[in-house]
């Protein structure tokens, strides 16, 4: 399940300008400054293959990535970007819509959600969006390296909650991955269930 090579595709600013090889795809979704592109930077062991800032908003395009010359992580724009202009927001959701309604290839949506704060009004609406449409999702809990120790909740309890609120949209309970991109955490155990998803 490891990756042995990563190359840089495309960047498509609508989703018919995504590749259409059909090789299957993982679209990495989630709020401005959750941690997509520096996952995808783990997983591939690379600094900089998705460009990360402390700013949100970095990533505006969709951008495929081919791993081991055979199946694609996609990493998008994040939503829930108060600075976005209005525009930039509709557009955000017509393009999400489509794509997620529409991309025969992807195999699943993961989910990216910050364990570090409670769960937020944002994500459990996209959560329950993809559930009621089906489209196959794993969570993947970010930043599990905060708040050890300090004061406010655990990623475990913040996640515990988060499952609370996206229950009843799901017949089964979508799988899910704890991670962090400082230590490492879930790297291996994640990239073993895409591969375990690719070759179902
Ligand atoms: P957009 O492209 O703006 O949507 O953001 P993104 O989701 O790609 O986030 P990005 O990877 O750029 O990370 C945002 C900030 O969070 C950066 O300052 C990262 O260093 C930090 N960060 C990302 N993952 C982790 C993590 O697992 N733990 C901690 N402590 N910080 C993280
Ligand atoms: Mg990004």
């Amino acid at each position: 399940s490891q990756i042995k090579e990563v190359a840089f595709v495309k960047s498509s600013s609508r989703a018919k300008d995504c590749p259409i090889d059909g090789l299957p795809e993982f679209a990495v979704l989630g709020r401005s400054n959750v941690g997509k592109s520096s996952l995808i930077n783990t997983l591939v062991k690379k600094k900089e293959v998705a460009l990360t800032s402390k700013k949100p908003g970095k990533t505006q395009l969709i951008n495929h990535f081919l791993i081991n010359k055979s199946w694609y992580i996609v990493d998008l724009p994040g939503y829930g970007f108060a600075k976005a202009s209005e525009s930039a927001r509709t557009d955000w959701s017509a393009f999400t819509k489509g794509y997620f309604l529409n991309r025969d290839a992807l195999v699943s949506v993961l989910l990216l959600v910050d364990a570090s704060v409670p769960p937020q009004k944002i994500d459990v609406d996209c959560a329950n969006w993809l559930g009621r449409n089906n489209i196959p999702i794993t969570f993947v809990f970010t930043k599990c390296d905060k708040m050890k120790g300090g004061k406010g909740a655990r990623p475990e309890d913040n996640i515990r909650s988060f499952h609370e609120l996206i229950r009843q949209n799901y017949k089964q309970h979508p799988p899910w991955i704890m991670t962090s991109s400082v230590t490492g955490l879930g790297r291996d155990q994640l990239l073993l269930h895409m591969s375990q998803l690719r070759n179902y």
